[in-house]
């Protein structure tokens, strides 16, 4: 079994955070986020894990390296231009020779993978497609099935006036199962889409195609800031199983800062006293003087937060510089070098 990364896309909706870091390697409680979706193939002992990328390769590369680190193999495949999600797959074709797991590089998930393998040899499918129920199916794709999980429609980000006669709520979850026999359905060399053109052919042709629904288990598309964000609260809360988080980083922490249990703070941090650290996540060598607090919030490496500064329910780039008595609100994502000058209010 092997899997394919679709982590080529240039994450226009996580800007201003995808400038200088693309998005598969955003740091997700300091931990780049790509690792998660590695942790969850490996426990199911998918080790053989293909990245396709597009946008800012050499970053993705040069932190994960040949996986050895995460215990797998990591090999990377890079498209002259982007060739969407199903023409990356057909791109990585002299790499696929078995059934192979397909994943959207952006989702954060801690499904049993093993469980959507056995589902998709049960029921003897080329493809299987996982499914996971949301409030607002607009933003996704929709996807009908029959009583037995047979693929019956794929409608991919439906308009208002396609929304009206649709009554399902389950929605693509972005991890396929494919069959290499899936490939002879995608022209080479070309532009092609799984949502637009790949599943709708795959339905066409009558073959087994087969819906396997995430019913118990956490799923994220971390595509914009405010998803982005509330990954983070997630872990805060504890809604997000299974995945160990590293609070062990050596930092110089003053005895008179409150840092709550929940936070996790990266290596080489400076926190002077009086600091008050909330349900946030601060990335390696962050600089934080008295008095500022920091709240609901996330915070990259290397930013320098001044004296009585506040931070709130707010996402701030890698080195940054806030200065005295600023306030950074609700819902504001700084890119990377933001400086704000003293008292200024974002
Ligand atoms: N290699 C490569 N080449 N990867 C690509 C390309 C490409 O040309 N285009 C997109 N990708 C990657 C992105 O990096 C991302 O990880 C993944 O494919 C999906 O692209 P998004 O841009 O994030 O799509 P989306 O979130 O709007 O919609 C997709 O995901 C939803 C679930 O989160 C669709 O698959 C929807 O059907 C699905 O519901
Ligand atoms: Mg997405």
């Amino acid at each position: 079994m092997q899997a394919l990364i679709l982590a080529g896309g240039k994450g226009t909706r996580l800007r201003p955070l995808t400038v200088y870091t693309p998005k598969p390697i955003v740091p997700v409680m300091n931990r780049p986020f790509l690792l998660y979706q590695i942790e969850v193939l490996a426990r199911a002992g998918v080790t053989d894990i293909v990245l396709s990328l597009s946008y800012q390769p050499d970053k993705i590369e040069d932190l994960l390296g040949d996986g050895s680190d995460f215990g797998v193999k990591l090999r990377y495949l890079t498209e002259p231009a982007p060739m969407g999600t199903g023409g990356a797959y057909r791109f990585a074709a002299d790499e696929i020779r078995e059934t192979t797991i397909v994943l959207n590089g952006d989702i954060l998930t801690d499904l049993d993978v093993s469980g959507l393998i056995e589902f998709h040899r049960s029921k003897g499918a080329e493809a299987t497609i996982s499914l996971v129920p949301v409030e607002d199916p607009s933003a996704y794709g929709l996807v009908e099935t029959d009583p037995d999980g047979r693929v019956l429609r794929f409608l991919e980000k439906p308009k208002p006036e396609q929304l009206a006669d649709i009554t399902v709520n389950t929605v693509n979850a972005g991890i396929y199962v494919l069959e290499p026999s899936i490939l002879d359905l995608i022209p080479s060399g070309e532009s092609c889409s799984f949502e637009y053109d790949v599943f709708p052919a795959i339905r066409a042709k009558e073959k087994p195609f087969f819906a396997f629904i995430i019913a118990d288990n956490y799923w994220r598309d971390l595509g914009n800031p405010k998803s982005y964000l509330e990954a983070h609260h997630d872990f805060f809360d504890g809604k997000i199983k299974g995945f160990e988080v590293d609070r062990s980083a050596a930092s110089d922490i003053a005895t008179v800062a409150q840092v709550d249990k929940a936070s996790v703070i990266g290596a080489g941090c400076v926190i002077k006293p009086g600091v008050r650290i909330t349900r946030s996540a601060i990335g390696p060598g962050v600089h934080i003087e008295e008095k500022a607090v920091i709240e609901n919030s996330v915070i990259w490496g290397h930013t320098r937060v001044s004296s009585a500064a506040e931070i709130q329910n707010a996402v701030v780039g890698k080195s940054c510089h806030i200065g005295r008595n600023a306030v950074v609100g609700d819902g504001s994502v700084l890119g990377d070098k933001t400086s704000l000058s003293d008292y200024t209010k974002v």
